[in-house]
């Protein structure tokens, strides 16, 4: 390769379908590009967050005088020295909370949850506030806990008040009369393992105090606004006085939805020492907050004697903190996904003590369409049937849960292609029947689920005399490639080439936009763009139209096309109006528009309302040793069914990440709790596995055609999430098939195997 070949974009335009490499790649691989905690000041003070030892109780003192007596150290702070804080909890609510009564950090007190932050040492070196908060005493009084989600069961209950993502799964015919009376069946119980998100750039934020009642705050987090919004209610700032900055976020996977508490007791610390403060969580305390919640799941299947579903039964519940009800969908898209008239799902939550679970990377569906994978599987056996005919066979047109139609679903498309791709006819049908050396070999698939959602968003852009183009909003890329994408529809859609493009995110005080989530960043931002840059293409027609002698004197919208930097007449391309012509022509040196894009009215209507889905068809093939039980993946193929693809190249690298989060989720990850301390133990990169490199081969990622234009404005559909749906059930049933060794619960450890 020579380093020509090296240059970005040097031979594609970057037109929406280009696969236009990372427009933020160069500063990001170059270290230009700054995170969070690397924004300074030369007056900055450090925080180090001081953790509760145990996971339920109360604070009954609190010896602070070792600490403070360290060189260096402003402060400790805790429940009894903190400012004022709003006491409702509506004050502590945030763009994605769920029902109950949100955290507060040093507010009282009251311990919830094992390493709950319990005080701030605030130092003027890192070293001075790290070492000091290693000598502050704190006393508790333990009180009886319980994090076991089997004893928290016998309590379980179904959700009351709901999040607004959430949707109760709804039953059909009658499931436990047809699961009895059919001819084959299968029942087990599922269990997948507690995650925590774990992005490589730990929790952090630096917060400048101005010392005029204005504070900006660097934050690691998914939102901008969300985390304004958050600090200006609980701390009592007007709006305008929070600027939140996040122009790069290495990771979140959901750990940034919602305020986490380092932006609370940096801006804390700020407000109350009126200095400039930063509070950088460490990789142990990255445990004590979000995590995706453990999950039991019962699933129960029948079919008649050629394969056919009778009957689905599938019933979940999830573990949820104590003071809030965090509920994700689990259960639906077992109900949804296949044809059949008897369906049944049941979602309840337990009451543990820990943080509240949240959001991640396909929060539910990850969940509950990899568990119900299994048991696919699983009934496929029990009917004889090779596992790829039984879901082909069982194919639902609509959504059979809520028996409406999709805006497309091209997975039978998926299924095609991806089991060619792994060459699935030549698989044989017994387990166990592949031998190579030491090690068994086996192949299993699964499919994939998750929603194609668009969310209220605006965008900004603005043409400048040089022609130079910014484009902007609020929102985040959260590594995903939001600013690729923005740029790629603005050069399609104004015809302004890449390299004259800026695009903005993660400020405040951009153009309104959500957190960045639900993989509904490249059609919501997306369509935003593409509505100002058509908004503003028509004001340039119109001042170019009305220059002194115009070429394009007269000529209407449908007439012109915007390519190159011109506006030209598309019957006679040589007519033609440069951009920055036409913006001279305004009378100004900039044309500024901003628009924003929302769904239409039809889509709330719930009689017209159809499904808006991604779909997967994920192939895994593994090779077990039989002595060791050691599991190698050596391919993994995912067909995507995900609508229009507007970079192949970040489109990929998104499935990418998914899958091998999948294999982390079918191989490695699990946070252990010791339940007699109520404390997740494996706290370190060392103890909570994840696939390095070495755990990754073949990753083969195929997007079929799915032409989708009711779908969004774009017809995008967003990738963020769907790669990890399934992935870890086609592995576990390649390793059922390999091995004939059926395990139910997730990760695959070797002692599970063995
Ligand atoms: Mo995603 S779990 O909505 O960041």
């Amino acid at each position: 390769m020579t380093t020509d070949s090296l240059l970005p974009n040097q031979t594609n335009k970057g037109h929406i379908g280009d696969p236009l490499s990372r427009v933020d790649g160069h500063v990001k691989v170059t270290g230009a590009a700054r995170y969070a905690a690397e924004y300074t000041t030369p007056d900055l003070l450090y925080g180090w967050v001081v953790s509760s030892p145990i996971a339920k109780g109360r604070v009954t003192a609190i010896d602070d005088a070792a600490a403070r007596a360290i060189p260096g150290v402003v402060d400790v702070i805790t429940h009894e020295n903190r400012p004022h804080l709003a006491w409702l909890d509506h004050s502590y609510a945030d763009m994605v909370s769920v029902p109950g009564s949100p955290f507060r950090a040093l507010y009282d007190d009251k311990i919830m949850f094992s390493a709950q932050p319990l005080a701030l040492v605030v130092a003027e070196s890192l070293e001075a506030a790290r070492d000091a908060a290693a000598l502050v005493r704190v006393d508790c009084e333990a009180e009886p806990h319980n994090t076991d989600l089997r004893v928290a069961m016998k309590d379980k209950f179904e959700p009351k008040k709901k999040r607004s993502t959430f949707e109760a799964p709804k039953s059909r015919g009658d499931a436990l009369v047809a699961y009895e009376q059919a001819a084959l069946k299968h029942r087990a119980e599922y269990h997948l393992g507690t995650h925590h998100h774990n992005p490589m750039e730990m929790h952090a934020t630096t917060v400048f105090w101005h010392g005029d009642g204005k504070i900006t705050v660097h934050d690691k987090t998914q939102g901008a606004q969300n985390v304004q919004g958050y600090l200006a209610s609980v701390f009592g700032f007007s709006k305008k006085d929070v600027r939140v900055l996040n122009r790069y976020v290495g990771g979140a996977f959901g750990s940034g939805l919602r305020p986490q508490y380092q932006v609370f007791l940096a801006t804390l610390a700020a407000k109350k020492l009126e200095r400039s403060v930063r509070v950088v969580l460490t990789r142990q305390q990255m445990f004590s907050h979000v995590h995706r919640p453990e999950a039991v799941q019962t699933v129960a299947l029948a079919t008649d004697h050629d394969g056919r579903l009778q009957a689905i039964i599938n019933d979940a519940t999830t573990p949820t903190s104590r003071f809030e009800h965090y509920m994700e969908v689990v259960c639906n898209w077992g109900l949804m996904a296949y044809a059949c008239d008897n369906a049944s799902g049941e979602y309840t939550l337990a009451e543990v003590d820990t943080y509240t679970p949240g959001d991640m990377r396909a929060p539910g569906a990850a969940t509950g369409m990899t568990l119900f994978e299994i048991a696919m599987d699983e009934m496929a056996f029990e009917a004889g049937l090779d596992p790829l005919e039984f879901r082909r066979l069982n194919y639902a047109e609509k959504n059979a849960m809520n028996d409406t139609p999709y805006t497309s679903k091209a997975l039978r498309e998926a299924y095609n292609r991806g089991s060619e791709a792994i060459g699935w006819k030549d698989r044989p049908l017994a387990p166990r029947a592949t031998k190579e050396g030491h090690e068994l070999v086996g192949w299993g698939m699964a499919t994939g689920m998750w929603d194609a959602l668009f969310m209220k968003t605006a965008a900004t852009v603005t043409l400048l005399a040089d022609g130079t183009l910014l484009v902007a909003n609020a929102g985040a890329d959260i590594g995903t490639g939001t600013y690729t994408v923005m740029t790629q529809v603005a050069a399609e859609t104004l015809g302004v080439p890449v390299s004259k493009i800026q695009a903005r995110l993660g400020d405040s005080e951009l153009s309104a936009a959500p957190v960045e989530g639900g993989s509904w960043g490249a059609a919501s931002t997306g369509a935003a763009v593409q509505l100002a840059c058509e908004s503003m293409a028509k004001q340039l027609l119109k001042a170019a139209a009305k220059i002194d002698g115009s070429v394009l004197h007269g000529a209407g919208f449908d007439d012109v096309e915007f390519r190159d930097g011109v506006i030209r007449l598309k019957a006679d391309p040589s007519k033609q109006v440069s951009l920055t012509d036409a913006l001279a022509a305004t009378g100004k040196d900039r044309l500024e528009v901003e628009e924003t894009a929302k769904p239409g009215p039809m889509d709330l209507i719930s009689t017209m309302r159809k499904s808006r889905n991604t779909h997967s068809a994920v192939f895994a093939e593994v090779k077990v040793d039989e002595e060791l039980g050691v599991v190698r993946i050596t391919r993994v193929v995912c067909a995507v069914a995900a609508g229009r693809i507007i970079n192949p190249k970040t489109a990929r690298s998104q499935i990418l990440g998914g899958v091998v989060m999948g294999i982390g989720m079918a191989l490695h990850e699990e946070t252990l709790t010791d339940h007699r301390f109520g404390r997740f133990m494996n706290h370190s990169f060392a103890e909570y596995h994840v696939p390095v490199n070495a755990d990754i081969d073949s990753i083969e990622v195929i997007f079929v055609d799915e032409p989708d234009p009711e779908v969004t404005p774009l017809g995008v559909k967003g990738l963020g999430e769907i790669g990890i749906v399934g992935t870890a059930a086609a592995v576990a049933n390649a390793i059922f098939h390999a091995t004939g060794k059926r395990v139910r619960s997730l990760p695959v450890t070797i002692d599970k195997l063995l």
